[in-house]
């Protein structure tokens, strides 16, 4: 099968509900807590991607029993720190920063070594940031200027530790939290607010924790270790990140609406609905639930007559991080001229976000000016494209690969756009989606 996509027709107005699927932060933050739970715990609507059967199959290489059914997917636990593997066990994160750096934090307590490696792109990915709290706690860690493959030896002394977080990662304070659950006493997390996933999950399973607003931007979190939890069963909300391939692609068309049902819209990831109602996009959220302590709602969008720019304030970044792409799309089509400060993160996810982006707006025709820490954006309401555009996508990342379809759909021009197997990382439906809604892909 063809690993790339053409596309030459703008997407024809559609009026369409629709659902996406399952998060994926929460599909992999929900089986390793499984993992470590006592006894059977039930996932309904798991994401079926490859970062989370990388999720299950290094679980499965640690002696965990999973199945999964029709309906829903079953993990037996063994307890905190119940593991059981052989010594320079090989696992393989494929291209999820999220769970090569959330496993470590489960393992800190191991007494066997285990390796770990990752795909190119997860491979030239910072590890730094995890190493050094591990550090603190007491486990040994191996590697290359910090980055994959790495070797991890645990410890049975692990000693709680106090952290400052400054990047505003959740994937750093979620490793932390993680490996505090088989750490005697209090572990504490000074940190810059970031998706609050463990947190509700930790409170959910009534592990013992505490979390303060210090300041606008700054918390702190307790939890106290060595609490066991019993097995839960859990629904899986839709994942707002893909949620937003469909939001911004109704903006830019014409005279169409869409609904995405069922979609978590827990503040910590909602900061593109912000950005965009700044931006005079036409949104809302109705049905709001809390499900298993996470908020859901139906998203309800409609086409947007006039885009304005904007001047994005950075207490926004941690809660759009992974919409930055189609962010700066939308800004390529807006009235004036866009700035983002403070978003140097955007380099270090599964490619140089920051860098892809700009040099993608520029080939078709915005100007740009890339700092190493911020974007600024001259929009242009006129923008229509009629040249032919090969988009590569080096590192294979995914959401690279569906921004530049939305753009494709909207903007006009002839477009090839490689490397659709990305789509399997986060969003394996993402093509099918699009053509029900009528788009025209081959
Ligand atoms: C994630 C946290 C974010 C995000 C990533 C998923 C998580 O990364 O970009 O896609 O599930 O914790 P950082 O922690 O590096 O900001």
């Amino acid at each position: 099968m063809k690993n790339y996509v053409l596309i030459s027709n703008i997407i024809k107005k559609f009026n369409k509900s629709i659902n996406v699927q399952g998060d994926k932060s929460i599909s992999i933050r929900w089986a390793l807590m499984a993992s470590q739970a006592i006894g059977k715990s039930r996932a309904y609507n798991l994401l079926k991607s490859e970062d989370v059967e990388n999720t299950l199959n290094t679980l499965k290489k640690f002696g965990i029993k999973i199945s999964i059914n029709k309906n829903y997917c079953e993990i037996i636990g063994n307890g905190l720190n119940g593991y059981n593997f052989n010594n320079n066990t090989i696992i393989d994160a494929g291209n999820s920063g999220t769970l090569a750096r959330l496993v470590l934090g489960l393992l800190a307590k191991s007494n066997k070594s285990v390796i770990i490696k990752g795909d190119k792109s997860l491979s030239k990915r910072d590890f730094s940031r995890v190493i050094k709290p591990l550090n603190f706690f007491g486990v040994k860690i191996r590697s290359k200027k910090n980055k994959l493959p790495l070797v991890l030896q645990g410890t049975n002394y692990l000693r709680p530790i106090y952290f400052v977080e400054k990047k505003g990662s959740a994937q750093v304070k979620s490793c932390i939290m993680l490996a505090s659950l088989n750490t005697p006493g209090i572990t504490k997390i000074k940190c810059v607010k970031s998706r609050d996933h463990t947190e509700r999950l930790f409170k959910h399973l009534k592990i013992p924790i505490k979390v303060k607003n210090i300041s606008k931007t700054n918390q702190l979190i307790e939890v106290e270790g060595k609490k066991q939890y019993n097995g839960f069963n859990y629904n899986i909300p839709g994942d707002i990140s893909s949620a937003s391939f469909f939001i911004v692609l109704t903006c830019l068309s014409k005279n169409s609406k869409i609904v995405i049902k069922n979609v978590n819209i827990n503040k910590s990831r909602t900061g593109i609905i912000d950005i965009l109602k700044k931006m005079n996009v036409n949104i809302k959220i109705i049905n709001k639930k809390l499900i298993n302590n996470e908020p859901t709602g139906d998203i309800y969008v409609k086409s947007s007559g006039s885009l304005k720019a904007i001047n994005c304030n950075s207490e926004l970044n941690s809660r759009a991080i992974d919409e930055f792409p189609l962010i700066f799309l939308l800004c390529a089509k807006a009235k004036g001229i866009s700035f983002f400060k403070k978003i140097g993160e955007l380099r270090h996810k599964e490619s140089d976000r920051l860098k892809i982006c700009s040099k993608f707006l520029r080939n078709i025709g915005i100007k740009i000016v890339e700092k190493n820490e911020s974007l600024k954006i001259y929009g242009n309401p006129n923008l229509k494209l009629e040249k032919k555009y090969n988009i590569k996508n080096f590192m294979k990342d995914h959401r690279i690969f569906m921004m530049s379809c939305v753009a494709a759909l909207t903007l006009g021009g002839k477009f090839r756009i490689s490397d659709k197997n990305s789509i399997k990382t986060s969003f394996p439906n993402f093509i099918l989606t699009l053509k029900k809604l009528g788009a025209n892909i081959n």
